[in-house]
């Protein structure tokens, strides 16, 4: 297997095949497994992968680490909605994590859902696992309750609702399995690690290959660590980089509304939120170290590729913002992504600018299949092998702010549109923290532009090459040319569907 080589017009699927033909083999090639491990809400820009060294050494230093990774839109469930089916969120429509957004919703499963990329491998010959976090309003009564499994899925171990590590239920293949707060028992981290190499052990002898995805709750609030982790990193504090508890002066609306300094109280919660965050992770660390175990010890180690990524980024005091994601700055749509695999070398870094969508057609692309034209992204198999040198110049961010009318503790939002208030009522979200972005890259720039739909029509823009902090603001100082450019390619890219997604650095700007 290690020597095969991928390529985009030849499937590796193909070339096991020409392989076996060729060698007079009439044993059965097996398609290659792979494991997608999905954090949630674990950050690129605050040193997230940190508190990993296992999952560094036994996935990075095995295979590629993505320098530029990001997601659709910094929200669970749009974000997920987006890998699921490798579409933008304005091809999918999951705008927001209510079942009104068409999170989870019946809408979803009737249209969405039907095409995720699970259904194709199952169709195809694969087996197909999951456990852990799906999408915020899954197994919900209104859309259908533990008893609706996602099609594509062979074995099914959905948390319904959103992250938590205890006192929760799983959808397990469609029956409730309640768990409350027994750490051996109920841990959720932990009981999707042990479903997971349970699933393997059996899989010794399968005549299939298997899709494994696992979802873990960490490292999303309430980051309850597991209590044999509840005293490390004490001595960390929350990272004060550049734009640490400064004032985001010329940005939209909702970040001028921050408090600057921000108040000790303020930072003792961050402080505190980011250790527990990543005392969260070393159960992941855990996971991890035992799946890749299992897969050696179970001869499996060498036809797997591991996919290692989360949902979105995460701030924790940047621009004086407390701590959410849902913001468009880099910090909450960077994340890691780590691949090793048959063809991939040890050890390599990747800069190309890839996305939350390439998974579901690298993921075909693996399994030899071609991807269906309603998906957005593109495979990354021709990057595994270094075949790709201008692989995408523009990545789409697209969020809708999300709001509520009541907000307890803070009845002076009552009505207003906002969401997300936490400490001394400063608001990580609202109904006008809804935006469009285009980020581009190549080897002689990078620029941000984002349009607010706020009663501004506000614009941020960022010269990233000298600016990678996102600090000063230049939509009013930057060359008109620049900017019509920009605002050209964002139009055009906000309305894409299937391969005119794909921008390259030859993409011309279309229309108008
Ligand atoms: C990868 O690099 C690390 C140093 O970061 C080194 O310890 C390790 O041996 C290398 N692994 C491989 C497989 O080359
Ligand atoms: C939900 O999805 C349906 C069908 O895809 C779409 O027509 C509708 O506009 C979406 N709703 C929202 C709030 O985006
Ligand atoms: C779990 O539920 C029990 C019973 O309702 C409650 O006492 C406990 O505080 C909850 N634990 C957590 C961690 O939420
Ligand atoms: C938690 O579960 C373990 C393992 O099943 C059991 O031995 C222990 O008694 C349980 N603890 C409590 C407090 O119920
Ligand atoms: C796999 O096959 C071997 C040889 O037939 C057998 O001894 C072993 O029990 C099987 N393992 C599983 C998990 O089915
Ligand atoms: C967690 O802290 C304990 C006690 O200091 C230490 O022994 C252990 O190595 C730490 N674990 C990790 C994974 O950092
Ligand atoms: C989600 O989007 C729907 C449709 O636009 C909207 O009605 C609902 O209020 C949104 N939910 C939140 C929490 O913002
Ligand atoms: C954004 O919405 C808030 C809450 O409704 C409002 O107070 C503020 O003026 C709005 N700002 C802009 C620029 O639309």
């Amino acid at each position: 297997m290690e020597s095969l080589t991928i390529s985009r017009t030849v499937p590796v699927l193909t070339n096991i095949f020409v392989f076996i033909l060729l060698s007079g083999s009439s044993v059965a090639a097996k398609q290659s497994n792979i494991v997608f491990i999905l954090t949630d809400d674990q950050d690129v820009a605050l040193f997230g992968q940190y508190p990993m060294p296992k999952a560094k050494q036994l996935i990075a230093d095995q295979g590629m680490t993505f320098m530029n990774m990001f997601v659709t839109s910094p929200l669970c469930c749009p974000s997920r909605s987006s890998i699921l089916t490798g579409q933008y969120l304005h091809n999918h429509l999951v705008t927001n994590n209510s079942v009104t957004g068409n999170c989870s919703s019946v809408t979803w499963q009737k249209t969405s859902e039907l095409n995720t990329f699970p259904t194709y491998l199952q169709a195809n010959g694969y087996s197909t696992f999951f456990a852990g976090k799906y999408l915020n309003e899954y197994g919900f009564h209104q859309n259908g309750g533990v008893r609706h499994i996602p099609p594509g899925w062979d074995v099914w171990n959905g948390l319904v609702g959103n992250s938590v590590y205890y006192n929760y239920s799983l959808s397990a293949n469609g029956v409730e399995e309640k768990h409350g707060q027994n750490y051996s028992q109920d841990y959720l981290t932990d009981v999707i690690h042990r479903k997971a190499v349970n699933y393997l052990q059996k899989q010794v002898n399968a005549t299939r290959p298997f899709f494994m995805m696992l979802s873990t709750p960490a490292c999303h609030a309430p980051f309850t660590p597991a209590p044999q982790y509840e005293k490390n990193f004490t001595n960390q504090q929350a990272p004060r980089t550049k734009h640490f508890n400064i004032h985001g002066k010329d940005k939209h609306w909702l970040v001028d509304q921050a408090v600057t300094p921000m108040p000790q109280d303020t930072i003792n919660m961050i402080d505190d939120d980011f250790r527990n965050r990543w005392r969260t992770l070393l159960s992941v660390d855990d996971m991890v170290d035992d799946v890749v175990n299992t897969l050696k010890a179970t001869g499996q180690l060498d036809n797997t590729y591991i996919f290692y990524s989360s949902d979105n980024g995460y701030h924790l005091g940047q621009f004086s913002l407390p701590f959410d994601k849902r913001q468009l700055y880099d910090f909450d749509i960077r994340v890691p992504l780590y691949v090793r695999g048959p063809g991939i070398k040890p050890n390599s870094t990747n800069e190309e600018s890839v996305m939350s969508i390439d998974l579901a057609p690298t993921f075909l692309d693996l399994a030899g299949l071609h991807a269906p034209a309603s998906f957005d992204g593109l495979s990354l198999t021709p990057i595994f092998t270094n075949q790709a040198h201008s692989f995408r110049d523009k990545v789409l961010v697209e969020y809708h702010g999300e709001h509520l009318n009541v907000i307890p503790g803070c009845p002076q939002y009552l009505n207003q549109g906002m969401a997300n208030c936490g400490k001394h009522c400063v608001c990580e979200d609202a109904w006008n923290n809804t935006f469009a972005c285009i980020r581009t890259q190549t080897a002689q720039e990078s620029y941000k532009y984002c349009a607010l739909q706020d009663n501004d029509n506000f614009v941020e823009v960022y010269d990233l090459k000298n600016d990678p902090y996102e600090l000063v603001n230049i939509a009013k100082i930057a060359s008109p040319d620049i900017l019509t450019q920009l605002s050209q390619e964002l139009a055009d890219l906000s309305l894409c569907a299937g391969a005119n997604c794909h921008t390259t650095p030859s993409f011309k700007v279309v229309g108008k």
